[in-house]
Order: C-alpha cells, then sequence, then structure tokens
C-alpha cells in the first residue's frame, strides 16, 4: 500500500461485488449495499479499473465472499466475527444479529476511507461493529484486537478475503498461528493465491498481467502456496480440521458453467479448530 492512502485493491475488489449484482448470472453473491458503499455504478458504470477486470476474475472475488458467509451462518455459535483487512467488505453492515459483535480490522488509511464512505452513502453502523485499525508491518492484529475488546476466550469466525496474496508469507502465519490458539470452534477463512504453475500455459501471461496490474497499483502479490503446502502450513499452526476449495470445485457447488476458466489460481481455504478447549 502506498503510504497514508487507502487501499486501492479494496476498491477494486468492492467494485467487483458490485458489478456482479448487476452484470453477472446467476448471482452467487447477493449484497444490496455492494454499490452504496462505493458510490454506485449509475454515475460511473466502467472505470478503467473495472473494465480491465475479467469476468472470472470479478466471479472468483464473488465466490471467496459466498463461500466465507455460507460458513459462517453454518458456524451458528458464533459471538465474535473479525473481518481482517475488511477493505469495503459490508458483511458488518448486513448483520441484524444484536449478539454478533463484528470486529473490523484493517490499515488506518483505508478504515479512514471506509468510515467516510459509510457516511457519504448513508449507510447505518449498528452498535455492534467494533473498528480496529491495524497496521499489520507496525502491530499484529492480535494486539490490535484485544486493545479493541476481543474475547481471546470465546470462539471467533475470521474471514481475511482478499488480503493473503498480499502478505508476505510469514505474516500470514503468525495470523494462523494467532487465530488456531483461540478456543476450540474458532474458525478461518481465506483466499490464497498458487503459483503460476498451477495454471494451465495458457492462462499464465492474463494472470501475470493481473499481478502486474497489482504491483503497478503498488500492492504487489507476496505470497503463493500450493494446496499441499497450505495444509502443512494450517496444521503446523494449530488446526485441526482442514478445507481447500478451488475454482472447480466452488463452480460444482453454486451451480456454475464448469467450463469456466479459472483465471487467477486462487483458492479458499476454510480451517477450523475442533478439538479440546486450549485457552
Ligand atoms: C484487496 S483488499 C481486500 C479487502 C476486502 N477484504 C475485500 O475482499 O474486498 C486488501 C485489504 O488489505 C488491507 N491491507 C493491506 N496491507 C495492510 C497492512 N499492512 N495492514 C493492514 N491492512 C492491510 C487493505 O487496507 C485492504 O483493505
Amino acid at each position: 500500500m502506498e503510504t497514508g492512502r487507502p487501499s486501492r485493491t479494496a476498491l477494486r475488489s468492492a467494485r467487483a461485488r458490485a458489478v456482479h449484482q448487476v452484470a453477472d448470472s446467476p448471482r452467487v453473491f447477493t449484497d444490496p449495499l455492494a454499490a452504496r458503499i462505493i458510490g454506485g455504478l449509475e454515475s460511473d458504470p466502467a472505470p478503467p479499473g473495472a473494465r480491465a477486470m475479467p469476468a472470472e476474475v470479478r466471479l472468483f472475488m464473488a465466490l471467496r465472499q459466498r463461500v466465507a458467509e455460507d460458513a459462517l451462518r453454518a458456524a451458528g455459535h458464533t459471538r465474535q466475527v473479525v473481518v481482517l483487512g475488511a477493505g469495503l467488505d459490508t458483511f458488518a453492515y448486513r448483520n441484524r444479529n444484536p449478539a454478533l459483535r463484528v470486529f473490523e480490522v484493517d490499515h488506518p488509511a483505508t478504515q479512514t476511507w471506509k468510515r467516510e464512505r459509510l457516511a457519504e452513502a448513508g449507510i447505518e453502523v449498528p452498535d455492534t461493529v467494533v473498528f480496529c485499525p491495524v497496521d499489520f508491518t507496525e502491530q499484529t492484529a492480535e494486539s490490535g484486537l484485544v486493545a479493541a475488546g476481543f474475547d481471546p476466550h470465546v470462539p471467533a469466525f475470521f474471514l481475511l478475503l482478499g488480503v493473503a496474496p498480499y502478505l508476505e508469507r510469514n505474516a500470514l502465519l503468525d495470523t494462523a498461528r494467532f487465530v488456531a490458539r483461540l478456543p476450540a470452534s474458532t474458525e478461518l477463512v481465506f483466499d490464497y493465491n498458487q503459483p503460476p504453475s498451477a495454471l494451465s500455459p495458457r492462462r499464465r501471461p492474463a494472470r501475470g498481467a493481473q499481478a502486474e496490474t497489482m504491483a503497478r497499483g503498488g500492492e504487489p502479490w507476496r505470497s503463493y502456496f500450493t494446496p499441499p503446502a497450505i495444509a502443512a502450513a494450517l496444521t503446523d499452526a494449530g488446526f485441526d480440521g482442514v478445507t481447500d476449495i478451488g475454482w472447480q470445485d466452488c463452480l460444482v457447488r453454486y451451480g456454475l458453467d464448469p467450463a469456466l476458466p479459472d483465471l487467477i489460481g486462487g483458492r479458499i481455504a476454510h480451517a477450523r479448530t475442533t478439538g479440546p478447549e486450549r485457552n
């Protein structure tokens, strides 16, 4: 990220979710606030960034959100949700469960911008939302969360969407270790990028172009994992249940055309602590 500036990729993925509401059929992720939080699509239907995004890349962004929110709904007991690197994610403002606290952790510059966007869009901020400004290069998510009132003795559900590729490998693994130390029934859903070699050779140039777009915007992709490597890392971190969901799995799960090409090689990991309470 550029010093003092909100994340450009946060706007990019928020715009992808907003365009998904009106451009993709079938729609896999429904978000009535998606267009409002970015300032609407009517006045600016196709800025350059959106035009450059292939439909399948946009679809992956909608799919990872759907997978994560489906898992969150299935974890019905949850009382604490943590959205790490929240960007313009709107889950906290769609949540109507007064017993569910939602901690939004993000870089201070992005979070300040988000709060301005919420106010300008007239989106109500429920009492259940806790803003937690943290620059991961200076402070751990753990210390920021505890300072904001997160209870480390109660299970929690963590979303880390569109963030892992921008983190150094060790920063991601440190976060995974922190989450895995929390009480049993804690869950973490995040997406990660595979190395370019995971894609067919004819898809690699398009994926290289995506990586260059990110690097030019000041937010280069920094980490790549294979599914066996992510499974090993999450097990080492202390998780005892890991599901790894790929592009084809998503297409089948949500009844999409199985011939749609995988343009990024992104996958979604869903890790759980199911063993006896550790704290
Ligand atoms: C691609 S955006 C994803 C946003 C959101 N999760 C989504 O899916 O739309 C990446 C997010 O990571 C955050 N981020 C990047 N570097 C960070 C850092 N050093 N500390 C805290 N957050 C950071 C950005 O502020 C941004 O919100």
